[in-house]
């Protein structure tokens, strides 16, 4: 179902209608950027985080690309201004979104809808606060990002798990526990596409997680923020588009952070289409003084969602070379790792419960005998452990590079068997 917008939108757009300069664009994502020096905490962080300066980063969920060129040449016209003073959004900020949701999602937000979110995760904290109480439960569903149950926990509400359910391949809902334990609770938070694994969410398998959750009055806050990077065939369903009655029973929350690698402005959209939700929440954020606009944030994201498309087009087409690069590179050459493809995201999720390492001492071991630094699956909950996710966003010599270093250090630990070096020859 698609709802109508209340002004005219460039919702047609598609990447021929650009302009000449802007078509004759070709992205280089071969190239490596140093990082270091930036204060980014994927490759600045790593000491703290693995004890170790020097491991290959393939942890935090940003890409080592720069942002498209339309976004740099906004934001350099943006500060040749120079000033910097208190900002709010308007028009072109809601248009720049809604139009993006319709051009590429088939939804179409009302710009009353929309408010600023701080962050994703920020924002999920403020709604916690706006739409629940203290001890109230929160259904997640592990393994997912591992930010979930600790904005759940920090807030002290009681984080409910309805797990995934793995037959080795692909992931399902287990609808009917979410029946059971949407009996007890206030919210759902929804990963649609799903971090870590991964996967996105199928029309029917949201319309019976939303129908499940209408009937015990669980409200959903679909966070779709790795909603524009789907690498298959699948598309993205926003849970909100799928009927009124489930936007109104469901906060969106989406970004251009991961999108366009502008992870460190700090802006998203909250998509409340209920009128006393966003009062709610709307308290909230003014009662945080959260309200206020980055000025750098705002020219980047309208850049972004109006002329980042041809971009966007050109990294997906290299995401799904680097996947299909490490899936092949996987199976052919580490047998006791299983992955698949991810539908959606740069994050693979690595089965290597045959090597027998559990909880972060898989992690560990990568870092010690491998130079990498990987996320420890059992950080994202029940059902992560004896897993690795795999950030593939970065140049494919680097992640060649890491991929071996993968392979060395699996043929060659002190346990192996199967590819023990031969000794006598
Ligand atoms: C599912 C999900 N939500 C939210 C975030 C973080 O969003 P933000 O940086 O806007 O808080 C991430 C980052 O990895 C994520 O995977």
């Amino acid at each position: 179902m698609e709802f109508s917008a209340s002004f005219t939108l460039d919702q047609g757009r598609r990447p021929c209608d650009q302009t000449k300069e802007e078509s004759r664009l070709h992205y280089d994502f071969d190239r490596p950027i140093s990082r270091e020096g930036t204060g980014s905490i994927k490759w600045d962080g790593r000491l703290a985080r693995f004890g170790a300066a020097d491991v290959i980063p393939l942890w935090v969920a940003d890409m080592d690309f720069p942002a498209p060129q339309p976004v740099l040449d906004a934001l350099a016209e943006r500060i040749r201004h120079g000033v910097f003073g208190y900002t709010k959004t308007g028009e072109d900020y809601q248009q720049a979104v809604i139009s993006w949701q319709m051009r590429r999602h088939k939804f179409a937000p009302r710009p009353e809808w929309l408010c600023h979110s701080p962050g994703v995760v920020a924002g999920l904290s403020l709604m916690v606060s706006a739409f629940t109480r203290p001890g109230d439960g929160v259904i997640i569903q592990p393994p997912v990002y591992h930010q979930f149950k600790a904005v759940l926990t920090a807030l002290g509400r009681q984080t409910v798990f309805n797990p995934l359910q793995y037959d080795g391949e692909r992931y399902t809902m287990d609808f009917a526990d979410l029946e059971e334990k949407a009996r007890s609770a206030k919210l759902l938070f929804l990963c649609n596409p799903h971090n870590p694994i991964g996967q996105v969410w199928s029309r029917e398998e949201l319309t019976r997680l939303g129908e499940i959750c209408i009937r015990h009055g669980v409200l959903v806050i679909a966070d779709e923020v790795h909603a524009d990077l789907v690498l298959g065939d699948v598309p993205h369903v926003p849970f909100a588009s799928i009927s009124e009655e489930f936007a109104n029973h469901s906060v969106t929350c989406v970004s251009p952070s991961k999108t366009f690698n502008l992870a460190g402005m700090q802006t998203a959209v909250a998509i409340i289409p209920d009128a006393r939700l966003r009062q709610d929440y709307d308290r909230w954020l003014h009662d945080y003084h959260l309200w206020g606009m980055n000025p750098l944030a705002v020219t980047a994201l309208v850049a972004a969602y109006n002329h980042g498309e041809e971009w966007l087009d050109q990294l997906l087409a290299y995401l799904k070379q680097n996947v299909d690069l490490a899936c092949s590179f996987i199976q052919n050459e580490i047998p006791e790792i299983t992955v698949r493809p991810p539908d959606a995201t740069y994050l693979m999720w690595l089965d290597c419960r045959p090597l027998a390492m559990e909880g972060d001492a898989l992690e560990r071991f990568f870092v010690q005998e491998a130079g990498l630094g990987l996320d420890g699956g059992h950080q994202f909950g029940p059902g992560g452990s004896g897993f690795l996710r795999l950030n593939a966003a970065m140049p494919k010599s680097t992640l060649l590079a890491a991929l071996e270093k993968m392979e060395h250090a699996i043929r060659y630990r002190p346990t192996s068997r199967m590819h023990a070096p031969r000794l006598d020859g």
